[in-house]
């Protein structure tokens, strides 16, 4: 019998679908929450009326897609957490709710494994080459940033994260002090394409072992804009390219700086990096040419599986679809917790 799985992902801002055949993705649809944007961040009560709205349209399109009948579906597959809880409880209500409906198993996902376990997707007519334990992944979204140790599918471990903020916040607050849009990384990532990334330097963390510190960065930038403001009101907008591209660069240059000492220290040279940071074009370019300079195995996930996907919850449920690791209905979400 062929296995198919659905994959439900509700934590945040964006409702999704994914159906799986094994590690074949076959549909990954994306509802993208376009309420969020006049409040500069994501509003936790709106967030989860939109996945009420979206929930059904798009499984329901995943499922068209994909060509797949519910009926032939052999298991769901949700994020349990870490995440808003409110919006948590949309996905996981409804996937309880439909594998009671269909008799078939339901999988619980923590969404930083599947952030992770991304790298694991196959798409139709293009075998990828998947990495091998153990390898490092850094994890680096909205929420988090960690640097962790995968030794199998779900035994990871956590070896350095941030103390304050993620790198996405980084880039989501200096976009905001920039006066631009809500999520500020992708056009930070945009404008620095354009400038120099040696214009402005920012001072930087200096942090112990394995762990990040993104808020004093934050400050340097607010204060170095401040005091620029009072002397030129028009230093952003005649700026902006290379203020995109000099914190950009500093960002990815902590990020950076950590993972070469967690190779080094770990002696691991397969490295991954994985969340909605990975799609940075910089971070992409850095950790690229590290094949060259410290002969990384370097793998960088597709864009449509860096940012909140189902694909990744579905082969993440896949895999412990195939261990028999199943959830009950007693199953609660979590706003909380590691890997
Ligand atoms: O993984 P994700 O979709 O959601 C969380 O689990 O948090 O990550 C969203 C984060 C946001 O902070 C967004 O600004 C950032 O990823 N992001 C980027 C880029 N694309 C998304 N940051 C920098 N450059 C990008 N191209
Ligand atoms: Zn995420």
């Amino acid at each position: 019998m062929p296995v198919y799985i659905l994959g439900i992902e509700s934590s945040c801002d964006d409702t999704s679908a994914a159906v799986l055949h094994e590690t074949t993705m076959l549909s990954n649809v994306i509802a993208n929450q376009q309420v969020h944007k006049d409040f500069g961040g994501v509003v936790p009560e709106l967030a989860s009326r939109a996945h009420q709205q979206n929930i059904i349209p798009v499984i329901d399109k995943a499922l068209r897609n994909a060509n797949v009948r519910k009926e032939q579906l052999s298991a769901i597959a949700f994020t349990r957490g870490p995440g808003l809880l409110g919006s948590l409880l949309v996905g996981t209500s409804f996937a309880k709710a439909m594998s009671l409906g269909l008799g078939i198993p339901l999988v619980e996902v923590n969404h930083l494994q599947a952030h992770i376990l991304s790298h694991f997707i196959q798409t139709p007519g293009d075998i990828k080459t998947v990495p091998e334990f153990p390898f490092l992944c850094l994890t680096v979204s909205g929420g988090h940033t960690q640097l962790v140790m995968v030794k199998d599918y779900f035994h990871m471990e956590i070896i350095g994260a941030t103390i304050d903020d993620a790198a996405g916040e980084a880039f989501d607050k200096a976009a905001k002090i920039l006066g631009l849009d809500y999520p500020g990384g992708p056009l930070v990532d945009k404008y620095a394409r354009e400038g120099n990334p040696a214009a402005f330097k920012f001072s930087k963390p200096v942090m112990p072992g394995l762990d990040y510190s993104f808020s004093g960065l934050k400050t340097s930038f607010l204060y170095f804009l401040r005091d620029q403001l009072i002397e030129d009101p028009e230093f952003i907008t005649k700026h902006l390219n290379d203020l995109c591209a000099s914190i950009q660069s500093a960002i990815v240059e902590t990020l950076m700086v950590k993972l070469i000492k967690a190779s080094k220290e770990t002696g691991i040279r397969q490295v991954a990096i994985a969340g909605g940071v990975s799609a940075n074009s910089g971070l992409r370019q850095a950790i690229l040419s590290m094949h060259e300079k410290q002969g990384w195995e370097v793998f960088i996930p597709e864009f449509q599986f860096t940012t909140d996907n189902a694909a990744m919850i579905g082969i993440a449920g896949y895999f412990k679809y195939c261990k028999g690791e199943f959830a009950d209905q007693s199953a609660v979400p979590y706003s909380r917790g590691g890997i």
